[in-house]
């Protein structure tokens, strides 16, 4: 498709090859259904993105809906088969990620279930119709009022973070009349990283339980054996099972973020499987529930190699097996929280081209090197990841035939900051121009999330597309309802 460029750009990084195959490069980057017309502009679920563009403007949040069906029932086929016959698996899509209740229904057509982290979240997946038994409430400081609502509407769980807010459901159930589904999140002390973990101590973080003894003297006074004794979670462990109006399901742990390896879950799901083990032991009780969260990584550059949902579950499946027979207890019902992995991929942002230039900049051998600016008409505002983690996209041209030249491009959006970089470094056309089209592949998940109002821009529209139609999810936010939010703010005078 389009030409080769037969050297590196030495200001690119490494893992950025030279245009070879830009084809096989957009069909692992964008969603499955997405391909080129002979015009050579792209196509998302069957409409083309000259179209898109034209009726719901730019920027422009589109997403898949089959490719995010798809993913949602990749998850859940993998993990059922993969611990099947002992165990059944509930698969929560991670609302944080992107929800409106159209999204919401979709993961409950599928079989997901919903996890939520607010009472905002939780009342958009209760408006998508969403079972409030297959809902899940998280939030490391829930209100009492969020407790309240979560309870009201009878959702299957919440995931309890602290000894404080276990405390604060029990009185907001006993006041109720009701017993709470509770599980309660821990950590397991293993930080995954994209490519590695790495075991720690303590968790230096805001989230969860510790399973660490509180104190020194707690640690050296490991009753009857219990490595656990002292910790902020068995003490959690122990007041749910005490409490009244508590039902305790079972242990959480959520480790990290677009992670690739298996290994990382296997140690806190082996961690968290002693913890049953000894609740066993300790109160001859085996808790029915285990939640390993969310966090499997996905493709955003061609640097990245994410599993697919089966290698994974194998794996954990494998893990679990092992640590339950050796707690002696039975494979619990598991869950898994995944929210990047079942709505990032499904997901593009379209922006349109504005003004170029050309910079020098010198090359790591001293030499003056060229690199191309392209300003598109979003930015931070519709897209904080770069800003926030550094992280890195790729784009390609999506209007019209990708031929010719390229040049090492850096696309930048339109806000007052000098961070404000959607994809650092992309090789694009050199006949780039202004009002081409560009498409960001894989800002399904955090992206819209993330959005804010910098600089008084408003937040673009989000579309489904499918069967060659778009359905608006999301309307463009107005001028007027942006500014309307200030008290002064006459519009149109
Ligand atoms: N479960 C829990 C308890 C979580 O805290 C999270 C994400 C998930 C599940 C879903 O994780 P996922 O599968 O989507 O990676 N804004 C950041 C990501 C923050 C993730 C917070 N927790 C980003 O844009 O990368």
């Amino acid at each position: 498709m389009a030409e080769a460029i037969t050297a590196p750009h030495p200001l690119a990084p490494e893992w950025l090859r030279p245009l070879t195959d830009s084809a096989a490069l957009e069909r692992r980057l964008l969603p499955a259904d997405a391909h080129r017309d002979p015009e050579g502009r792209l196509v998302l679920g069957g409409v083309d993105v000259v179209s898109l563009a034209a009726q719901h403007g730019t920027p422009l949040y589109v997403i898949s809906e089959a490719d995010f069906r798809a993913r949602a029932r990749a998850f859940r086929r993998a993990f059922a088969e993969a611990f099947a016959p002992e165990a059944e698996v509930d698969v929560f899509y991670a609302g944080k990620a992107f929800l409106s209740t159209h999204v919401a229904r979709w993961a409950a057509e599928e079989g997901l279930c919903v996890d939520t982290a607010s009472g905002g979240e939780l009342a958009l997946a209760l408006a998508g119709g969403v079972e409030p038994s297959r809902i899940g409430l998280h939030g490391n400081n829930k209100s009492d009022a969020e407790i309240g609502r979560a309870l009201e509407a009878g959702i299957g769980r919440i995931i309890a973070d602290s000894l404080d807010e276990l405390e604060r459901i029990e009185q907001l159930a006993a006041a109720a009349g009701v017993a709470a589904p509770v599980m309660l999140r821990l950590t397991p002390g293993v930080h995954a990283s994209t490519h590695e973990y790495i075991a720690t101590a303590h968790e230096d973080q805001k989230f969860g339980l510790s399973l660490t003894p509180a104190s020194i003297e707690d640690a050296g006074r490991t009753t009857g054996g219990n490595p656990f004794a002292g910790s902020p979670a068995w003490t959690a462990v122990e007041r749910a099972l005490a409490a009244e109006h508590i039902e305790l399901r079972g242990l959480h742990c959520h480790i990290g973020s677009q992670i690739f390896e298996p290994e990382g879950f296997e140690v806190a799901a082996a961690k968290l499987i002693g913890l049953l083990g000894q609740v066993r032991e300790v109160h001859g009780t085996e808790l029915p529930e285990l939640d390993l969260g969310g966090g499997h990584g996905i493709a955003y550059t061609e640097a990245d190699a994410p599993r697919q949902p089966q290698e994974i579950a194998q794996a954990l499946a494998g893990a679990v097996r092992t640590a339950s027979a050796k707690a002696g207890i039975a494979i619990p019902r598991i869950s898994i929280e995944p929210g990047r992995a079942v709505v990032g991929p499904a997901g593009v942002t379209l922006y349109r081209v504005g003004v170029q230039k050309d910079v020098q900049v010198d090359g790591p051998a001293g030499e003056t090197l060229s690199r191309r600016y392209v300003a598109v008409d979003g930015g931070m505002s519709d897209n904080a990841r770069g800003v926030l983690y550094d992280a890195d996209y790729s784009a390609v041209l999506a209007g019209r035939q990708v031929t010719g030249e390229h040049v090492l491009s850096r696309i930048v959006g339109k806000h007052c900051e000098s961070g404000d970089i959607v994809v650092r470094d992309v090789y694009l056309p050199t006949t780039t121009a202004r009002d081409d089209l560009i498409a960001v592949p894989a800002t399904g998940a955090y992206c819209h999330s993330l959005s804010s109002n910098y600089n008084c821009l408003t937040r673009p529209a989000v579309v489904a597309v499918k069967d060659g139609a778009s359905q608006v999810l999301i309307r463009r936010e107005t001028e007027e309802q942006m500014l309307g939010r200030d008290t002064g703010y006459l519009p149109g005078g």
